[in-house]
């Protein structure tokens, strides 16, 4: 049996792509005759026609390698049905590309932009495979994505190293960590690091609320207190304010992040000696970790196992310790947010850390 598979990395970049890609071509090239196709930049390169017939030993010696060896891009969804600049339709423009290749199917890399464009290419006709990847783990329908553990990992060992120059020096430290609409990062990452208070944007946090706790910590003598916050946290006020409107009030602030924020209004309003700390694209960086490298692969090679049984129009995804696949369609454009009963949610709070409300 004869394949030609396209393969694709897309959306913000994150450990564990190599590994997955490497998992998706060493099982294809074991269990059927493949012929891989790798596609530069994501949907970016499926427009343009930018690709690269690979080679087996292309995919030998990239299991620890961070990023990506196809290259990336945001190509937001939103936009592909509208016609660019030049007069190109990228819907049209990627099935092109995908008939001149003669490809039979497509795995697709990526978060929630690039599962909800894979579902658009699996409407169309496509043979489309996804693979859920982000270290902000909030794609519907998985327990984890790859990238997050390591992700995890890395906003932990941030934490630990504040941990120490806070203690030193009796401050509160305010660590913003990644995560616009979703908290997982920032809650396990807090919790593993053992932050005294987390803010997550699930929970709309009472700037009060989070006052009284570094107070008490002051006062009984623990001078120091660490803050996890995740970038997308909001206050209880900002939550009742629609998108745009919020955008604009905090554009009436002098603070350009949500930690600078926080840190401002705590050593007003406790009097403790605060600092902000913004980890950012570290974060997304560097080796994956072994949980990352098994999760990957994992992946990887279940696309391919997908693909020698021709089941498409899927995405690949963990459920419990099972490997299992969702329909594109149920779970493109699905939100994943830290839901009020998680159990590590709960865990938090039952330790008595603050979580601002
Ligand atoms: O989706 C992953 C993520 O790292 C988010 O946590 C973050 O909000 C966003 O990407 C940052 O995007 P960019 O790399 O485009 O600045």
């Amino acid at each position: 049996m004869k394949r030609r598979i396209g393969i694709l990395t897309s959306g913000g970049d994150c450990p564990g792509l190599n590994a997955a890609i490497r998992g998706v071509a060493r099982a294809a090239y074991e269990l059927f005759d493949a012929e891989i196709i790798g596609i530069r930049n994501g949907y970016g390169g499926l427009i343009e026609g930018e690709y690269q017939e690979m080679s087996k030993k292309q995919f030998s010696g990239i299991l620890t390698l961070g990023g990506t060896i196809l290259g990336t891009s945001r190509q937001p969804f939103r936009n592909m049905r509208v016609i660019d600049e030049r007069g190109v339709d990228k819907v049209a423009a990627m099935k092109k590309t995908y008939k001149d290749l003669k490809l039979d199917c497509l795995v697709t890399l990526g978060g929630n932009g690039t599962h909800k464009t894979a579902n658009l290419l699996s409407e169309e006709g496509l043979n489309v495979i996804g693979l859920p990847k982000t270290i902000d783990n909030d794609i519907y329908g998985t327990d984890f994505t790859f990238g997050f553990h390591t992700a995890v990992d890395i906003a932990t060992d941030v934490i630990d190293r504040i941990h120490t120059t806070a203690t030193s020096h009796g401050r509160c430290m305010v660590i913003e960590i990644m995560g616009n609409k979703a908290g997982w990062l920032t809650l396990y990452a807090g919790l593993a690091g053992g932050a005294d208070v987390i803010l997550l944007p699930e929970v709309p946090y009472d700037i009060e609320k989070v006052a009284e706790a570094v107070e008490a910590r002051a006062k009984s003598k623990k001078a120091f207190s660490i803050i996890a916050v995740a970038e997308g946290a909001m206050s209880e006020e900002e939550a009742k304010m629609k998108k745009k409107e919020r955008e604009a009030y905090r554009a009436t602030l002098p603070y350009d992040c949500i930690s600078k924020r926080i840190a401002a209004q705590l050593s007003e309003m406790v009097g403790v000696e605060a600092r902000h700390v913004v980890p950012g694209h570290i974060q997304r960086g560097g080796s994956p970790s072994a949980y990352d490298r098994v999760l990957s692969t994992q992946f990887g090679v279940h696309a391919a196992e997908l693909i020698r049984d021709e089941i498409y129009g899927v995405t690949v995804a963990l459920d419990g310790n099972e490997i299992i696949h969702n329909k594109l369609k149920d779970i493109a454009g699905v939100p994943k947010p830290v839901p009020k009963d998680d159990h590590v949610l709960v865990t938090a709070r039952n330790m008595g850390i603050c979580m601002g409300d």
